[in-house]
């Protein structure tokens, strides 16, 4: 089926540019892009268009790392430090998710709620439960969001009711990975919660399956420094964090690694050459006092970079709030470093929060041409009235600080309305 829309485009092909095409059309055909023009392209002639006049059509979000059973505790909890807070807030609310009722319900919840906001791509944790697992990739794809979701592995230092064997860990996981064929949108990835959650056997045997059957991997690095030592005591073989996936097949470029808070240079030097994707959760690294992750530099190195809510460690859903907060994290920096780092502009952190994570999925940058449309459409009516015209960056810069879930009047998700 041909199809048109039409508003003003803007898409944020690579770190710092914009692409803007002032009452443009996008040209879709069965829900895949077949061109962004200022003019109606030719052989559309006949397609219906979809006029959203004097509205923004933005590309739509991708969440790069979130934690769906910890939605519950969404702003709670936010006293203590990573490890404390893993154990006293975040681990057992997971454990609540052996209840299939109550994960229906939160995810069902939690699906809409991305959508709302306009985040159509995630790489998401599960908690250890295979059944809730499988709930929550069902709730997403139902609900219109795509990619991967994980069913964590964790066999050591958790808590009671939040912890498998060996055995237990590796068995589900392959239950899991069975049960995931019938899921068009949402595919598993595999979820080691961190090193100091896995034991060597699981860590290993997470790696053959990833190089087996060619899955990707998510889990955190170097977030915390209480966490960084900890590695440090049960890996003594490793100089480093990284060491301890790479030794384990688990750090490649199927690899998403979140925070890399305190990722020095020959850290960041390896996720630039095994072409890992570090997920920035800026308001996560402030609410648990972890530090800021280096992004401006590890843009300038060439690392790869996008944006993730974190929740809930970070207390923001909507991926425009997660943008500016990564804005607003940078300018802390470079408040610390007495005005020697640079900071991120806005461009730059719709780049992150929109095409930086797309690519992970294989998408082009922007609104690439045979990509399935992921698309948002902003309302500005309910901003504040402006002093003069805005420019189209300006007016971008406004919806990513100011835009709420009602201002946001469309969202297409894998090529189809969903909103
Ligand atoms: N490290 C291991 N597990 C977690 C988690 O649930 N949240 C955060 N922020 N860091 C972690
Ligand atoms: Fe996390």
């Amino acid at each position: 089926m041909l199809q048109l829309i039409k508003g003003h485009i803007i898409a944020a092909p690579s770190p710092g540019a914009l692409d803007i095409v002032e009452n443009g059309y996008i040209a879709l055909r069965d829900g895949v892009i077949a061109g962004v023009s200022a003019a109606r392209p030719a052989g559309f002639s006949d397609a219906p268009v979809e006029d959203f006049g004097d509205r923004l059509i933005l590309q739509s979000f991708a969440d790069m790392h979130l934690h769906a059973p910890q939605y519950p505790m969404l702003g709670l909890g936010m006293d203590a430090p990573l490890l404390t807070w893993l154990k006293r807030y975040a681990f057992p609310t997971e454990a609540r998710f052996a209840d299939a009722g109550f994960a229906r319900e939160v995810f069902a919840h939690l699906a809409q709620a991305l959508i709302e906001n306009g985040t159509t791509r995630v790489c998401i944790f599960s908690s250890l439960h295979t059944e809730a697992t499988l709930l929550l990739m069902d709730a997403l794809e139902r609900a219109g969001v795509t990619g991967y979701a994980g069913k964590v592995n964790m066999d050591q230092n958790g808590i009671d009711g939040l912890q498998e064997t060996t055995e237990e860990s590796m068995r589900e996981t392959l239950r899991w990975l069975d049960a995931c064929g019938r899921f068009t949108r949402m595919r598993p990835m595999l979820t080691p919660r961190f090193v100091p959650a896995c034991s060597e056997a699981l860590l290993a045997f997470l790696g053959r399956l990833s190089r087996e059957r060619d899955l990707p991997v998510q889990s955190h690095l170097s977030e915390n420094r209480e966490e960084i030592e900890l590695v440090r005591r049960l890996h003594p073989d490793c100089a480093q964090y990284w060491q301890v996936y790479d030794k384990y097949g688990l750090f490649h470029e199927r690899t998403v690694m979140a925070h890399c808070v305190h990722s020095d240079a020959c850290e960041r030097a390896a996720l630039g050459e095994h072409g890992v994707l570090a997920a920035h959760a800026p308001d996560s690294n402030v609410n648990l006092c972890s530090g800021v992750a280096p992004v401006r530099t590890m843009l300038d190195e060439g690392v790869r970079v996008a944006l993730g809510s974190d929740i809930a460690g970070g207390a923001l859903l909507p991926m425009n709030a997660v943008a500016t907060a990564a804005i607003r994290a940078s300018k802390a920096r470079r408040i610390a470093s007495g005005g020697e780092e640079d900071v991120l502009s806005v461009a730059e952190a719709y780049y992150l929060a929109t095409s930086a994570g797309a690519r992970f999925f294989g998408a082009g940058a922007g609104f690439a041409v045979g990509d399935a449309l992921h698309a948002i459409v902003v309302d500005e009516s309910g901003f504040p009235p402006a002093a003069r015209p805005l420019t189209m960056a300006e007016r971008l810069e406004r919806a990513l600080y100011l835009m709420r879930p009602g201002d946001i009047c469309a969202c297409y998700g894998g090529g189809r309305r969903v909103k």
